[in-house]
């Protein structure tokens, strides 16, 4: 889509971290926007700037795992804004732990989260993108959907399961007018869950990764949604060979991983929340809900 202008969206965990940086350059562009999480103060705040920028937004304050949540969020949206040009499926959670440790009821939520609500809510809003051969949705993955991520692996599989998502279904809209990317971030400044955590447990940033501004990102779902790009990856250069090396062999990726720290650091992320009785929670904060049946 090159225009964007006048185009509705709806961003999910619109209320903090990346968030609200997608918000602000969407409505930079002149995009009408739904921001959607479960914080209504965050979001309403969210808004206000959003709407400074001279477009419309609501807020709709939903936990995307529950269905009628999901559909109470297209609902309004539709009767509100208007016909839904994107989505950008951005809400998420991580659960760093090992993975023996990971309650079952939090695997559950972070796969409902992640991957289904996002599925879900494809679901729903393409059959009418398709209709008016108009839309674009971006679903925010991680560079944890590229390379398996110890410690982390729940949080890996779901993002994995969102890249071979947006690759298949995008390929079955070609020629549709409607397109479909992924944006696999890598470790991000400044805002977002990793920022959380770094701030939470004290550790380092493996030099390997390096980290990348919420700006960047925000660039980037802009850019692939005007550009309809299959793929982007947003890590400073320093990232790249590990990606490579990766997809060449995920065996030879992760003892690249190991050597160069990552792993340790996503072990000691790990052993740090156990010692402080932490690793046990949804870590989705914010209310917590019960799970879709
Ligand atoms: N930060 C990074 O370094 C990084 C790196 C790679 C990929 N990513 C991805 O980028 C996306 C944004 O992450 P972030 O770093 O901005 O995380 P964050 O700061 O933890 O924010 C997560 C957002 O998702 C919302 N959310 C969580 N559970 C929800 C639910 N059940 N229903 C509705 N909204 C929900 C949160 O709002 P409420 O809690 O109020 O609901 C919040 O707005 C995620 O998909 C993440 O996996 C982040």
């Amino acid at each position: 889509m090159r225009d964007l202008r006048g185009a509705n969206a709806i961003l999910t965990g619109g209320s903090r971290g990346i968030g609200p940086y997608i918000a602000r350059a969407l409505a930079r562009e002149g995009v009408h926007i739904a921001l959607a999480a479960r914080g209504q103060e965050r979001l309403e705040a969210v808004r206000e700037e959003v709407e400074e920028l001279g477009v419309r937004a609501l807020t709709v304050s939903a936990d995307i795992r529950l269905p009628e949540d999901r559909a109470r969020l297209v609902d309004r949206v539709s009767a509100e804004l208007g016909p839904i040009d994107l989505l950008i499926n951005n809400a998420g959670v991580e659960s760093t732990s090992e993975f023996v440790r990971l309650d079952p009821l939090t695997i559950e939520s972070a796969i409902a989260t992640n991957l289904t609500a996002a599925v879900l809510l494809m679901r729903m809003v393409l059959p009418g993108m398709v209709e008016r051969r108009r839309g674009h949705v971006v679903n925010i993955a991680s560079v944890a959907g590229k390379v398996p991520l110890p410690y982390d692996a729940v949080y890996s599989a779901t993002k994995f399961g969102l890249v071979g998502l947006s690759h298949a279904v995008r390929e079955e809209l070609r020629g549709s007018g409607v397109g479909v990317s992924v944006v696999c971030p890598g470790f991000v400044a400044n805002a977002g869950m990793f920022a959380d955590i770094v701030a939470e447990t004290g550790v380092r940033v493996p030099a390997i990764a390096g980290m990348s501004p919420p700006e960047q990102v925000a660039a980037t779902v802009l850019r692939v949604i005007r550009y309809d790009v299959a793929e982007a990856v947003v890590t400073p250069l320093s990232g790249r060979p590990l990606l490579a090396v990766s997809y060449l062999s995920p065996t030879a990726g992760m003892a690249m991983m190991r050597q160069t720290g990552v792993v340790d650091t996503f072990r000691q992320i790990a052993q740090r929340r156990a010692a402080a009785g932490g690793d046990q929670r949804s870590t989705a904060r914010g209310p917590e809900a019960p799970l879709s049946p």
